[in-house]
């Protein structure tokens, strides 16, 4: 399974912030945005990576993340030149996704929580597409499934006017090989993007996508405004200063995930400046030595 996380965008919503760079970059508590999402891809077991963003941003994604090989990764980048839908992942990313199944995650999405969902759907997807519905109070801002009573889906809309439904389509989906085709036939809709719920309409039509409600226990957090930005800082600062473990620690979950070994693992902390984030993951890796 590959990667990818798209994380451009123009993010007018939160200027000045994005001003400099794409939204992906900015700070939810004490770490760039971008770290949430990449570690879901991690926990999920992927390990070979494709960076979609603009020009501005990708020597940014660079400078923090290279080759990735120090995180046991494989993390190469692509320029979209233009913000022209999230459909155009697959067609930027032909070269990439081969002949491979794939997993998207827009940069600007968490989820934190219990997140076997995913992981099996990672695991088990064979043909077809997986995505999943999550219950929100404001339905006409996403994609939105309509179910009938015995769970079946009827219909996909993207931002409906009139929601027939309060399941949204977050932003991760699991897909088979056929994505690259299916998106590369799409035409731009009415706001001229490639709309990625015009892909997994096409999976309903074969009959081939399958919906998996997200239940509680699971965060889909926002982070289009700034208040969205505060509340998810707030709520991830909240958690790690209780319990003090990190969040979306690339690093430690690298080590834990068994990307890299011990000696790599020392090695990546060696190059870590002395900080509280340095700190931690010494404290990881003399606990990992203690067990
Ligand atoms: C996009 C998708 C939408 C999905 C949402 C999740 O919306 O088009 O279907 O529910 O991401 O974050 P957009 O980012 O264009 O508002």
């Amino acid at each position: 399974m590959k990667g990818i996380l798209l994380a451009g965008g123009a993010g007018s919503r939160l200027y000045p912030i994005t001003k400099l760079y794409s939204k992906q970059l900015t700070i939810i508590y004490d770490k760039p945005l971008i770290y949430y999402p990449l570690s879901v891809l991690m926990l999920s077991g992927i390990n070979e990576i494709l960076i979609i963003s603009n020009e501005e941003t990708i020597p940014l994604y660079k400078k923090l993340f290279g080759d990735g090989a120090h995180l046991g990764l494989k993390i190469s980048y692509v320029l979209q030149p233009a913000p022209n839908g999230i459909a155009q992942s697959f067609i930027l990313g032909e070269e990439f996704i081969n002949n491979d199944p794939v997993t998207l995650l827009l940069g600007d999405n968490i989820f934190y929580g219990h997140l076997d969902f995913l992981y099996e759907a990672v695991d088990t997807l064979t043909t077809g597409a997986t995505i999943f519905g999550y219950r929100v109070t404001d339905p006409e801002r996403y994609g939105i499934v309509e179910f009938n009573k015995s769970g079946q889906v009827l219909s996909i809309e993207e931002k409906p006017a009139k929601p027939k439904s309060d399941f949204a389509v977050p932003g991760v989906y699991v897909y088979d090989n056929q994505v690259v085709e299916i998106a590369k036939n799409l035409k731009p809709s009415k706001r001229g993007e490639l709309e990625i719920t015009d892909v997994n309409i096409e999976y309903l039509k074969k009959g081939q996508l399958s919906v998996k409600k997200i239940g509680r226990g699971v965060a889909w957090l926002d982070t289009g405004t700034p208040e969205a930005l505060l509340q998810a800082s707030n709520f991830f600062g909240v958690i790690e200063e209780r319990q003090g473990m990190k969040i979306a620690c690339i690093e430690e979950i690298a080590f834990n995930k068994g990307f890299i070994n011990k000696e790599q693992f020392k090695d990546l902390i060696n190059s870590i400046p002395q900080s509280t984030y340095r700190a931690y993951l010494e404290r990881a890796l003399l606990e990992d030595s203690e067990n």
